[in-house]
């Protein structure tokens, strides 16, 4: 199936652990001070949907994974196209960036559900013009997260290791079908992670509107 490709959206991805939503705060220093148009998200959102899904990861709410499959997308759908949504953005000439996307659907609920279960449930989103691919080594992901206060339902060494070949997978056959991915080493420190994530921004961010 076709897909349409929404330009000036710009996704994040990675196992639990691998500095996505610490990369994110960084970006925006360096977007305020780029003069672009910009807005940042994370899935699961902030809204309703995303707070029931908060309490899925946490055990709280023990939902069954179908189910969490249903609860991203529903999420997501608000995501692109609520109002002032990921879709309403572009198209004025924002760049929008979120902090994880489908991509996470194809590769966690894949491992939970059965695959084609988030296959056809994603199947008809947009696809963003790139992906960020943060590569850790899972031992060293959950030596990072070791030091977190509660850990979620999938934050587990044997589960991240799963995630972490899921991801090839997946994201191999869209690179094969032409979207762009962009792997970045984040073993490297901080600092070079920061500044590779945004080499792979800048020449986008040179494309939309100015504030
Ligand atoms: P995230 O907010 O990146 O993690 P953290 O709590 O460490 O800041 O993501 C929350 C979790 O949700 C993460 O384990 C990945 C998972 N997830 C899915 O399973 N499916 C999805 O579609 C999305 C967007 C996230």
């Amino acid at each position: 199936m076709h897909r349409e490709t929404l330009q000036g959206f710009i996704v994040l991805e990675g196992i639990d652990g691998s500095g996505t939503t610490t990369q994110l705060g960084l970006l925006k220093t360096r977007l305020e001070r780029s003069g672009v148009a910009y807005s940042l998200g994370c899935e699961p959102t902030t809204g309703p949907i995303g707070v029931l899904i908060r309490s899925a990861l946490s055990g709280s709410f023990d939902a069954r994974p179908e189910t969490v499959a249903r609860l991203f997308v529903a999420d997501r759908g608000e995501h692109l196209y609520g109002p002032d949504g990921i879709v309403e953005r572009c198209a004025r000439g924002e760049l929008v960036i979120s902090d994880r996307y489908l991509f996470s659907s194809l590769v966690y609920q894949g491992l939970t559900c059965e695959p084609s279960l988030p296959e056809r449930l994603n199947e008809s989103f947009p696809l963003p013009e790139l992906v960020i691919f943060f590569e850790l080594d899972p031992d060293t992901a959950a030596g990072r997260m070791g030091s977190r206060a509660s850990l979620e339902i999938y934050e587990n060494l044997e589960f991240q290791s799963q995630v972490a070949q899921r991801y090839r997978t997946v994201l191999s056959s869209f690179e094969e079908a032409g979207m762009k991915v962009v792997h970045i080493d984040a073993e490297a420190r901080s600092e070079q992670v920061e500044e590779a994530v945004w080499k792979a921004i800048a020449p986008l961010a040179n494309k939309v509107s100015r504030r």
